[in-house]
């Protein structure tokens, strides 16, 4: 996820280009750059780091000329660098782009591309689309890059610079926002409404496929057979903070809400183009290396550790590798068996929480493998491990972790298919009809949230009480834990998760005329002894508000509200059956007036221990 602008009119460019990264940066900034057309060229300045070591840089030496773009990154495909910042250009200097978004038949067209003689300069997926303009150039820069697009596969918007087209900016998109900023005399292009809203309320938002030619007087919008588009200008009245998050109150909503996207990119490149297959070009492993272990660990705090059991789950299921998780900060301490027989793998949405780093760098001190699951590229722990596979959810800004929890989940289950794959302990059949399934939860997640009604009527109904218990068992137990935490951290009601089965063993004793209880029953091979606990806690006349599939009638006769989910696989079902939990955790919080985004005590990335 990162932030993209562009410029053209009769104003030096730098002013806005500069201006509408430092309102983008909330989209990532592990480096920035721009690239202006000067009359004669186009200069290129990029610098790692935030957008002000990029201002350090140019700073006394602007670049001068009145059309140019620009860029704020998040890296995916490359570390973050000078060379791998945005813009990138051809062999020739003459076609600069910026992207965001991910090119996922990049490695073929790079090795297209350097067969044909094009050198390349960066890691990243973007810089195939600057040569593969030069290779296909023919003196027309609309026609050009259409056929640009017809040959990229993946998700993106893009801008284009020509120095052959002086004054013209081209943009696209497909599955990532672009909107344009109609001017007097000058327009913009952003990805986002906060670049721009300085500079004019009136918009055009580009919907998938169509392309906009940006000249200082005229926005010309075509669709994807290049027939021209008419377009309503949509008139901005959100207020900068609210265009900040998208037009949601806040960023965990906001974040909620990209889930589907955060699965659909997470899962790109992973699949193969048949459907049959897991592709983890990151690793590849054999069936050797994994014999090589007599034991996995999974590390990890809050969150990332309920991701942790979730992936114990699936590794053990599939894979039918035994698995240990641990919290961090408990397993740094306890001096593990940890040795060169042993597998570890970390998980941390920031890559920069102390106790994990810390059990990452004990582990391999003692000799472990090690490979971490993060979403920041560059960060400490992708630094330290062996290995590393990424959730591409882009920035997560709210300290209550949402899109990614289930990005992460989506990258043990990919992972568990791998090792299952490899050591042939799962049918390819049985293989290929996880993946069918995987491929849906992206759209599954999406009718979840469409369903949010009920979930606020809930909350402004229970969100007073002072405790709130979730109960369920195997993976319904692992997303009781985590909806628990949302609900705690975020809303300050205290809540507690418990294996169902436990009940009776101790915490029955609480459970009273009107508490509240989260009652998860997804997991169809335990569906009848998750039943029974439901009566039990019914029987003290607690409210229990039960998560079941679709198509479930029988569960609403023994609770009093239900919230269905979409069927899938029950390995598959926590993406979806968290989904509520996280809603109503967040509506819960707005009704007792909490500051969702900022919960009090707590930190975004723990860095200390
Ligand atoms: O960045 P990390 O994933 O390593 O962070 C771990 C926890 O601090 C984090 O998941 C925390 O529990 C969240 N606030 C929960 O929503």
């Amino acid at each position: 996820m990162c932030g993209i602008v562009g410029y053209v009119g009769d104003k030096q460019a730098v002013g806005f280009l500069l201006e509408g990264l430092s309102k983008l940066e909330y989209r990532g900034y592990d480096s920035a750059g721009i690239a202006v057309y000067d009359g004669q060229k186009i200069r290129v300045e990029k610098s790692v780091g935030r957008l002000a070591s990029l201002q350090d840089k140019i700073s006394g030496n602007m670049p001068v000329g009145t059309t140019g773009i620009g860029h704020t990154r998040w890296a995916t495909h490359g570390r973050p660098s000078d060379i791998n910042a945005h813009p990138h250009t051809d062999c020739s200097g003459d076609f600069v782009v910026v992207h965001n978004g991910i090119i996922e038949n990049y490695l073929t067209l790079k090795e297209e591309l350097i067969e044909r003689g094009h050198a390349f300069k960066s890691e990243t997926d973007t810089e195939v689309v600057a040569h593969l303009l030069e290779e296909v150039y023919n003196g027309d820069f609309v026609s050009s890059v259409r056929e640009v697009l017809q040959r990229i596969e993946g998700s993106y918007s893009l801008v284009f610079m020509s120095r052959r087209d002086p004054g013209t900016l081209i943009c696209t998109k497909q599955d990532n926002p672009l909107v344009i900023g109609i001017g007097n005399g000058e327009n913009f292009i952003a990805s986002d409404i906060p670049a721009i809203i300085n500079r004019t309320r009136r918009t055009f938002i580009l919907n998938d496929g169509e392309l906009a030619v940006v000249k200082k007087d005229s926005i010309k919008i075509m669709n994807r057979r290049g027939e021209p588009v008419t377009k309503k200008v949509f008139e901005v009245n959100w207020n900068a903070e609210a265009a900040e998050k998208g037009g949601y109150e806040h960023f965990m909503l906001k974040e909620i809400n990209e889930q589907p996207k955060a699965v659909r990119d997470t899962l790109s490149q992973r699949i193969s183009k048949d459907g049959q297959t897991i592709t983890l070009d990151e690793l590849k492993w054999n069936a050797d290396y994994l014999k090589s272990f007599n034991k996995i660990y999974i590390v990890a705090c809050g969150t990332a550790y309920h991701a942790g059991l979730v992936g114990k789950f699936y590794i053990e299921k599939l894979a039918r590798i035994p698995v240990t998780v641990d919290v961090a900060s408990e397993f740094r301490y306890r001096d593990p068996i940890v040795d060169e027989n042993t597998l570890l793998i970390v998980v941390s949405q920031s890559g920069e929480t102390s106790d994990t780093l810390a059990a990452l760098k004990e582990s391999k001190r003692r000799g472990a493998k090690t490979l971490a699951l993060t979403n920041v590229v560059g960060s400490s722990i992708a630094r330290e491990a062996d290995q590393v596979l990424y959730t591409w959810a882009g920035p997560e800004i709210a300290v209550a972790s949402t899109k990614a929890y289930t990005t992460q989940l989506i990258l043990f289950f990919v992972l568990a298919l791998y090792m299952a794959q490899i050591l042939g302990t799962k049918k390819p059949a049985f293989i290929a009809d996880l993946i069918a399934q995987l491929k849906n939860v992206p759209a599954q997640i999406s009718e979840t949230l469409s369903d949010v009604e009920p979930i606020k009527t809930f909350a402004k109904r229970y969100g007073f009480n002072e405790d709130v218990f979730y109960i369920g068992r195997q993976l319904d137990y692992d997303v009781a834990l985590e909806g628990a935490l949302k609900l705690k951290e975020i809303s300050y009601i205290h809540a507690e998760a418990y294996a169902a089965g436990e009940l009776k063993h101790g915490t029955l004793a609480l459970i009273v005329e009107g508490v509240p209880v989260i009652a998860l029953a997804t997991q169809k091979s335990v569906y009848e002894k998750t039943l029974s606990n439901i009566k039990e806690v019914k029987a003290r006349d607690a409210v229990v508000i039960g998560i079941a599939s679709a198509g479930d009638e029988e569960l609403s006769k023994y609770v009093d509200h239900v919230i269905h989910v979409p069927v899938t696989d029950e390995l598959l079902e926590p993406l979806l059956a968290v989904v509520p939990l996280q809603l109503l955790a967040y509506y819960a919080a707005i009704t007792r007036g909490c500051d969702v985004d900022k919960p009090r005590n707590l930190a975004k990335s723990v860095t200390v221990e």
